[in-house]
């Protein structure tokens, strides 16, 4: 049996406390994970009054030290989690954040790694692949040591409208949202399973026809869109996966996850972070699981993966 906690006080560095960054705090601290949670962002008085905020909740979850810190903090981290930068508006997609979100991660990587830092990065600000690659270059660091929320959120968003669907419970639900998170994203179903019987045999079963799987798939991409038109932003869901992937690092798990992630090789490709399963374990990335796509999902997923690698080149260049 594996020992679940490899140290007994962890401290993670959330750096931009805007929606996205509030709700993480607020979702690591009713999970009682990490002894210190340190909250940067330029506006300092919202880390302040985050800090007092979260406090007040520590009676009936589990004592934490929540603190408005700065950059210097982030020197004996276990986990960076960077949240920093600018929201869709609606209209916009998260590609066009790309020259403006490129500068504030610049901007936010470089005093994290100046203070000693040396744990992981985990990235969420969009466009979140193309982040996460800057990451990895503005950093310097190794990159299993960089993991992006990739399609974790889109998964849990496919996941969740197929368990409606079906009448089980969406954690049953063994299906991948892969690719770009964002527009070029696909649904892997044809690997998809639930109680090792495949999805789309299931779906039949339901009187679900491909055409329905291809709304679901449609709905799960936009459902961003439609949550950014009716409240301007999207902050619990995606607070929810980064408490999630934080908590498979820092307690060691092993977990697969969908996440951002860089690849070698599997898909074909290489140079890029992309949404795809892997094992995430303290020291980040441990693997990639390279799902054994069908011929139509690899060329989206090569179709993607050229999407993000235009805009990074030009966002980059
Ligand atoms: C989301 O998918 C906007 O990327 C954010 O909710």
């Amino acid at each position: 049996m594996k020992n679940l906690t490899t140290k007994t006080h962890q401290k993670v560095v959330l750096v931009g406390d805007g929606a996205v960054g509030s709700a993480f705090a607020y979702s690591m601290v009713n999970q009682g994970l990490a002894e210190e949670l340190a909250i940067v962002d330029v506006v300092k008085e919202r880390t302040e009054g985050d800090a007092l905020d979260l406090e007040d909740a520590q009676v009936f979850t589990a004592p934490k030290n929540v603190y408005s810190g700065s950059y210097d903090d982030c020197k004996d981290a276990d986990v960076v989690v960077i949240t920093a930068g600018a929201a869709q508006k609606p209209g916009e997609t998260r590609l066009d954040l790309v020259n403006k979100n490129l500068k504030i991660i610049k901007a936010v990587v470089k005093p994290v790694v100046d203070s000693g830092f040396d744990g992981i990065f985990i990235i969420a600000a969009n466009p979140v692949d193309i982040l996460t690659y800057a990451t990895w270059k503005f950093s310097g660091f190794p990159k299993e040591k960089i993991i992006g929320s990739g399609t974790s959120l889109d998964t849990s968003r496919l996941r969740v409208a197929l368990a409606n669907k079906l009448d089980v419970d969406p954690r049953n639900v063994e299906a991948y949202i892969m690719g770009e998170h964002g527009d070029s994203e696909f649904a892997a179903y044809d690997e998809a399973t639930i109680g090792s019987k495949p999805l789309k045999t299931i779906a039949k079963e339901h009187g679900i026809s491909d055409d329905d799987l291809a709304k679901i798939e449609d709905d799960t991409r936009n459902k961003a869109y439609e949550i950014i038109n009716r409240k301007g932003a999207t902050f619990y869901g995606v607070a929810t996966c980064l408490m999630r992937i934080t908590k498979a690092v820092l307690r060691d798990e092993n977990a697969v996850l969908p996440v951002g992630a860089p690849l070698n090789g599997e898909y074909g490709l290489d140079d890029i972070f992309i949404g795809t399963p892997a094992i995430i374990n303290a020291k980040g990335i441990e693997k990639v699981i390279e799902v054994p796509l069908s011929d139509k999902e690899k060329d989206l997923m090569a179709k993607s993966a050229a999407t993000l690698k235009k805009v990074t080149a030009d966002g980059l260049a």
